[in-house]
């Protein structure tokens, strides 16, 4: 039968009990109160990025899995929402956005001028374990500086990631700055084979050293390799930690380090076993943990790297960052940061049924001129009005009554300290306004 449900509509047998579905595991519905707080911190984040010569670009929330599949490694893998859509393609909602802003830029910004500075902020999808501060549903905000291979970059990005979170008004956090070459080189000089390494950085990058060590033997590492890669991976401090590493490693960790400071930046502590959950870095990495919130503290994480040569591109060196944005709320959070919320400048009250539609003429005008104002949509008498008025949080309260409205003046009341005073109409908006 022409327009009868297809085969893949979900059909219910009995009718369902809406009070009984929740949000899914591990996702979370934003209310007006926490949602004016996000969209606030999301501003900083955004303003700090522009500040710093980094322009806004958006990506599709799913992508081809292999995308995915490619280069971000084991972990990532078994957290992918991945599915096949009804035309048979493999497909993954994001659980990052670094390879999707390198597709992107491989398919569409391979000329600009080099290097591309872009920022992001959406949400990405990973099934985890939900806990505090681990989501299935979350959001990022990250940074990419594309093209580019010197200290400067590294330092550029290190700095900018700071930049934000001191700009979000977080107090207690710790940087650490390492080098992924040191560690994979060791574990190449130590015997482990290559295709060996992801897992054995995996322990690493989770402090697991005996599971490291027993994985290395394994592999075919000899004892005494095994055991200088783990001395690398405990190395950390002050610059001073990175003397007496060999390779070239440490001297361009000096570098981006002397690059900070000419900046003005507090420099991150150094330490050679930050691993990193992606399989993708090449070069420098660090994160920022904000040790208050525990378990899940850490509050970004990035490093550079080279992406663009597995889709298709030309190899480039990129390095980029992403702050975790609930962590870094939740982190405010635990501070204390105050956060005031938005409420409308005023809330309009007829005094009188016949004075309805004035107060509708008023409250256009209002927002017509640049006033955040509200209305009563409720049929409610004047002093329910009134209180709503209060309830919602209004800064002043326009009373529209008809002896007043006879000389072109309403009441406006200032809810705070309950003063009122007559205002011309037209002189509304600059009596509310404060101009
Ligand atoms: P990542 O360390 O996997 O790196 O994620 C970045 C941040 O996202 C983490 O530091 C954490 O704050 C937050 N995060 C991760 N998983 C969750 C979760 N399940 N719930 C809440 N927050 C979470 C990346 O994604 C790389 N793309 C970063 C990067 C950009 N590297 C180079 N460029």
């Amino acid at each position: 039968m022409r327009g009868a449900p297809r085969n893949n509509t979900l059909i219910y047998p009995h009718p369902i009990d809406l009070t009984m579905i929740q949000s899914p595991r591990g996702t979370r519905d934003f209310l007006p109160d926490e949602m004016e707080r996000r969209r606030f911190y999301e501003g900083v984040l955004r303003q700090t990025a522009k500040r710093a010569g980094f322009r806004e670009v958006q990506t599709p929330i799913f992508e081809e899995a292999e995308l995915f599949v490619l280069k971000s490694g084991p972990n990532i893998l078994n957290e992918l929402y991945a599915f096949k859509d009804k035309g048979g393609r493999d497909l993954a909602l994001r659980p990052e956005m670094t390879a999707p802003a390198i597709r992107s830029f491989v398919n569409s910004m391979s000329n600009d001028p080099k290097p591309v500075k872009m920022f992001y902020f959406g949400q990405c999808f990973r099934y985890e374990r939900p806990q505090s501060g681990r989501y299935r549903e979350f959001f990022q905000f990250g940074a990419e500086i594309v093209g580019a291979a010197t200290p400067q970059t590294d330092a550029e990005a290190v700095a900018t990631a700071l930049e934000m979170v001191k700009a979000l008004g977080l107090k207690g956090y710790r940087a650490r700055i390492g080098h992924i070459g040191v560690l994979r080189r060791r574990l190449a000089e130590a015997g482990v084979p290559p295709d060996r390494a992801p897992e054995v950085l995996q322990r690493l990058d989770k402090r697991l050293y005996d599971e490291a060590l027993s994985l290395m033997e394994a592999a075919g590492a000899s004892q005494e390799g095994a055991e200088s890669a783990i001395g690398v991976a405990r190395v950390s401090g002050g610059i001073e930690a990175l003397d007496g590493i060999a390779g070239e490693e440490p001297g361009y960790l000096r570098q981006v380090l002397g690059y900070l400071a000419a900046m003005g930046v507090d420099p991150p502590e150094i330490d050679l076993g930050i691993v990193r959950g992606l399989d993708y870095y090449t070069g420098m990495v660090f994160e920022i943990e904000a040790p208050a919130l525990g378990a899940e503290k850490q509050i970004c994480g990035g490093g550079s790297y080279a992406l663009s040569e597995l889709f298709g591109g030309e190899p480039v060196f990129s390095t980029g960052f992403a702050i975790g944005f609930d962590r870094a709320l939740l982190a405010l959070e635990k501070e204390g940061a105050p956060f005031q919320g938005e409420r409308v400048d005023a809330y309009v009250v007829a005094v009188s049924e016949d004075m309805r539609a004035r107060a509708f003429e008023v409250v256009g005008m209002l927002r017509r001129n640049g006033v955040s104002a509200d209305v009563d949509l409720a049929d409610r008498k004047m002093a329910k009005a009134m209180k709503h008025a209060s309830a919602v949080g209004s800064r002043y309260a326009v009373i529209v009554g008809a002896e007043e409205m006879a000389s072109g003046s309403v009441t406006l009341r200032d809810m705070s300290s309950g003063e009122q005073r007559l205002v011309k109409v037209e002189g509304l908006p600059a009596a509310i306004l404060g101009h």
